[in-house]
């Protein structure tokens, strides 16, 4: 019952065969891809927000939210090798442990992919609203710019730019990989210039208490920042592409995950060298004295921001755009808009390939049955996903507009989390139960290595905050009823119809290619 309706990989491959795409892909290309991918608001808003968790300790959450999204990545890359279709890993999952765990996978992807969606719009609304307050001298009141947690009501910034993008993915726009680098190379720019800016003013004293809340403080924010390396999977299912993907996968992997590791690192360091990341405490006495953290994201904290910016002590962690803030901050308020600017343009990229992400999502499984066949309509014109792109939209501007950028992320957080540990059981699994299969890319010593990304994903998730956990347990409940009350009686699978799709059917008739 529980493993029942297992996809058939063979129907899933015959599909992926029909798609032969050119073999173009190496090391570099795949590290730039990577690092495109990965780079966004998690190191552009959610510093902040690890400061508060784990003060200058985020160091050492970055290294291990990196850590675990390694050893995950180079499990999810044979599966990508493997099973070179769209759908991720709710497919992998169909194919290895039947049609009610691909079920939990692709719902726990909402979460991945909407839900972050909306966490980067938030972001991006935190940056843009400081650029024209900064450079311009306007002041927009808090009530329009920020969402109820954080002492507003609505963000509308953020439900604008989710709104703008919804819309070109319905006109079915594509990013030209010329833009493409030119995104790439603003992040990678707008961040070494913060670092060539901060970390030569360092004061090591800053980096004292180095963990004020221990290690509980550092693993809390591993888990925030493990929102930061989202998008690696950008490589993975560049797979079928590689040149040579049993040596040049793992390079692309860890080296895009190494080298945004090592540009975390050195902006974390920059912020917290420069500025100090002490947590902010309910009485403004340190937390060795006694004083109480406050929790990111409440209304505690953000009353208590607007008591310190009104007595001229305003902190890293209470800015909503932490690079540009710290830089205004050290005497560079003209190169702290700049910062704003890159984050501006960059930034929209990041949520179209998550919005992006999700329509695919929604749309396979909706072919599969599992979710109504509205939901894979086409638009006749545009030939795009309209219904579901224009549902995903609202339900993603819907986010934006009310909640914190980092509780959004930590809810996205907590799908990733679960998906990834799904598809490095279901590598381990399928190295038993079908051990003969061709494997372009097989993961190093994976005996070791999955169970390593299982119990990683699982300590991450476990260092969630309680809401958050309480929020993926509810949600993957409503997710058991629907699929009892809806999706099991009109699964294809189910129903004994196993279809094999043409060429680049399962992927919606207009794609827009992986960006950023
Ligand atoms: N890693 C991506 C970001 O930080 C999701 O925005």
């Amino acid at each position: 019952m529980l493993f029942d309706r297992v996809k058939p990989l063979d129907a899933i491959l015959a599909t992926a065969e029909k798609k032969s795409l050119h073999r173009s892909l190496g090391a570099f290309q795949l590290t730039m891809l990577g690092i495109g991918a990965v780079i966004g608001t998690g190191i552009f808003v959610l510093t902040a927000e690890a400061a508060q968790k784990a003060g200058p300790g985020m160091m050492l959450s970055f290294i291990i939210a990196g850590f675990v999204c390694a050893v995950a990545a180079l499990c999810y890359a044979e599966m990508a090798a493997m099973v070179p279709v769209s759908g991720s890993a709710y497919t992998y999952s169909y194919a290895v442990m039947g049609e009610l765990i691909a079920w939990m996978v692709g719902w726990a992807l909402i979460l991945e992919y909407a839900v972050a969606a909306g966490a980067v719009s938030v972001g991006w609304s935190g940056y843009v609203v400081g650029l024209i307050e900064n450079a311009f001298s306007i002041d927009i009141p808090d009530m329009l710019v920020l969402g109820p947690y954080d002492g507003g009501m609505i963000n509308l910034p953020a439900m604008l730019i989710a709104g703008l993008v919804t819309w070109l993915l319905v006109i079915g726009t594509k990013e030209s990989a010329f833009v493409n680098s030119i995104l790439v190379a603003i992040k990678v720019a707008a961040l070494t210039l913060f670092i060539v800016l901060a970390v030569p003013v360092m004061n090591m004293e800053n980096f004292e208490p180095f963990s004020p809340l221990g290690f509980a403080g550092v693993s809390a924010a591993a888990a925030s920042i493990f929102f930061a390396y989202v998008g690696f999977d950008a490589v993975s299912t560049a797979a079928e592409e590689t040149k040579n993907p049993q040596r040049n996968m793992p390079i692309g992997l860890i080296g895009s995950l190494g080298v945004c590791t090592i540009f975390y690192l050195l902006v974390a360091a920059g912020v917290i060298g420069s500025v100090g990341a002490q947590p902010v405490t309910d009485t403004g006495i340190a937390i060795a004295q006694g004083g109480v953290a406050l929790a990111p994201g409440s209304a505690e904290l953000s009353q208590r921001c607007a008591a310190l910016a009104a007595a001229g002590s305003e902190q890293v962690v209470c800015s909503k755009e932490a690079l540009a803030w710290t830089l205004r901050e050290i005497g560079w308020p003209q190169i702290g808009n700049l910062i704003g600017l890159a984050a501006g343009l960059a930034l929209p990229s990041v949520i179209l390939m998550m919005m992006f992400g999700q329509t695919r999502i929604f749309f396979v499984m909706s072919r599969d049955g599992l979710l109504p066949a509205v939901f894979s309509k086409v638009h006749p014109k545009f030939h795009t996903p309209h219904v579901i792109t224009i549902l995903t939209g609202i339900f993603v501007a819907m986010f934006a507009a009310f909640f914190p950028v980092g509780k959004l992320a930590d809810i996205s957080n907590s799908g990733t989390l679960f998906a990834f540990a799904a598809v490095s059981i279901a590598v381990l699994v399928l190295r038993r139960t079908d051990p003969g299969r061709h494997r372009p890319f097989r993961t190093p010593a994976i005996i070791v290595t999955a169970p390593v990304a299982i119990a990683g994903c699982a300590y991450l998730f476990y260092s969630l905050g309680h809401d958050t956990k309480m929020m993926f347990v509810i949600w993957a409940a409503i997710g058991l009823v629907v699929y009892y009350a809806y999706s099991r009686k009109r699964s294809h699978v189910g129903r004994g119809h196993v279809e094999v799709h043409e060429a680049d059917a399962d992927a919606p008739p207009t794609s827009v290619p992986p960006i950023s």
